[in-house]
């Protein structure tokens, strides 16, 4: 590509006077990027004139074309399928992977999820998982392939080469005040979902101060484009809207989620990652063809109710060497803080809690990493028992902080108040999915 030098300041200036680039500019820009004809200092200007000027849905298809085409992609065609990914983009306590994957393994699709960790104050779903004891998450695609043909999930950590133009690009849009936009977003989630090869994606975009994209009309419009660019690709696609106002499962760390989901598996934690991963669960058959629209919420609660979804999950614990344990007694088996402490205000009603920040919290104990090479303490973190509308009194705990030590234990105690507010009177609980995209009707990019 000897000329793209001297081309690309032209390429940042017609991006920087708002006009469209084709889609053969944007790969030889994401092209030049990775070989190193383009500059970091290039490409951070070109993004910058991407996000104030906006990218336009064919430049968002494009981009992911050239995203995907950075890296390798998995080939799922030879399993049985129908094969599915679901995705979110991220939130706090935000656990609906564990339950959804095998309740839709135990209803006969086929899930070869690749998940990534936890980074700021959202968790991942692979730090979660290696606090079962034993549990692996380097698998490698014959090994992710067979378990899949065998008991219809595996999820494993995405090795380097898939998307590596977006593994790049997301470590300079975090640094250069680049991340928030529709474009970008949806071409950073979807090249992944299209690089992994599944034939149906459904999508958790979430809203509100604990999500990326906090205000809901952005969080819609990024599903809609979501939507628009797998359609565009050749996968059935589809996306729920949901509230990340406030933690989604009790559970705000790595054990803890775990030991939460295992309780919404075995239909011992009622609430609102209940709710959500019964929606995704039904939306997923009803994007799969797998049960129609009016049956589908009937048919997850039988697979719920019977214990088949709970059974998958033991399954696929076995199947990545972990202690099946978990699934019977999972508070038993996975590691535990050495200080509990219990936090019990009130008498009053929950009016407001800051989401982001109990994330943050949860990760300053040491749930969450601050730089991508620190470890996380799979013990520690937060649980968050009342939600917005509930009314609560001294003789039932809030909130429960699982600390290392004493002195962190005391420092999480006293922030609590900060971040869940307790007041009087009545306050309206905060719906949950707030939209549904793409499940009746896809729209397309005309
Ligand atoms: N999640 C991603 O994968 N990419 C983004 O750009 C934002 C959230």
């Amino acid at each position: 590509m000897p000329d793209l030098p001297l081309e690309t300041p032209v390429l940042i200036g017609r991006k920087r006077d708002g006009e469209e680039l084709s889609g053969d500019d944007l790969r030889r820009l994401v092209e030049g990027y990775m070989s190193g004809a383009v500059a970091e200092e290039q490409m951070s200007a070109l993004l910058m004139a991407g996000v104030i000027r906006g990218f336009s849905d064919a430049e968002a298809v494009a981009l992911t074309d050239a995203l995907v085409a950075s890296g390798d992609t998995v080939d799922l065609s030879r399993l049985r399928g129908p094969t599915v990914d679901k995705h979110s983009t991220g939130g706090v306590g935000d656990t609906t992977t564990l339950v959804v994957a095998p309740i839709l393994a135990a209803a006969g699709l086929q899930l070869a999820k690749l998940s990534g960790r936890g980074l700021g104050h959202t968790g991942g779903t692979l730090d979660k998982l290696e606090s079962i004891p034993g549990f692996r998450v380097a698998l490698t695609p014959d090994e992710m392939r067979a378990q899949v043909e065998r008991i219809g999930l595996a999820v494993a950590a995405a090795t380097a080469e898939l998307v590596p133009a977006d593994k790049r690009l997301y470590a300079l849009r975090d640094v250069t005040g680049t991340v928030p936009s529709r474009a970008l977003i949806a071409a950073s989630v979807m090249s992944k979902k299209i690089a992994g090869g599944a034939s149906h994606v459904l999508l958790d975009v979430k809203t509100g101060d604990g999500a990326f994209m906090a205000r809901r009309e952005d969080a819609s419009a990024l599903a809609e484009l979501c939507v628009r660019i797998g359609t565009a690709r050749g996968r059935r696609t589809a996306a729920l809207v949901t509230d990340m106002s406030q933690p989604l499962g009790d559970g705000i760390g790595n054990a803890i989620e775990v030991a939460v989901a295992v309780e919404v598996l075995r239909g011992e934690r009622p609430g609102r990652l209940d709710e959500l991963c019964r929606e995704l669960a039904a939306a997923a058959l009803v994007l799969t063809g797998t049960a129609a629209a009016v049956d589908a919420p009937a048919f997850v609660d039988e697979l719920l109710g019977s214990g088949r979804a709970l059974e998958r999950f033991r399954r696929f614990v076995v199947a990545q060497g972990g202690d099946p344990a978990v699934a019977d007694r999972p508070w038993e088996v996975l590691p535990r803080a050495p200080e509990i402490v219990e936090w019990r205000p009130g008498p009053g009603t929950v009016t407001a809690v800051r989401c982001r920040e109990l994330g943050e919290l949860a990760a300053s104990l040491g749930a969450g990493r601050r730089r991508k090479e620190d470890d996380v303490d799979p013990a520690v973190g937060l649980e968050v028992l009342a939600r917005v509308g509930d009314h609560v009194s001294p003789d039932v705990p809030v909130a429960r902080v699982h600390a290392r030590t004493r002195a962190d234990a005391e420092r999480a105690l006293a922030r609590l108040p900060t971040l869940v507010d307790i007041g009087e009177g009545q306050v309206a609980p905060v719906p949950l999915v707030l939209e549904r995209v793409g499940l009746s009707g896809v729209p397309d990019l005309g």
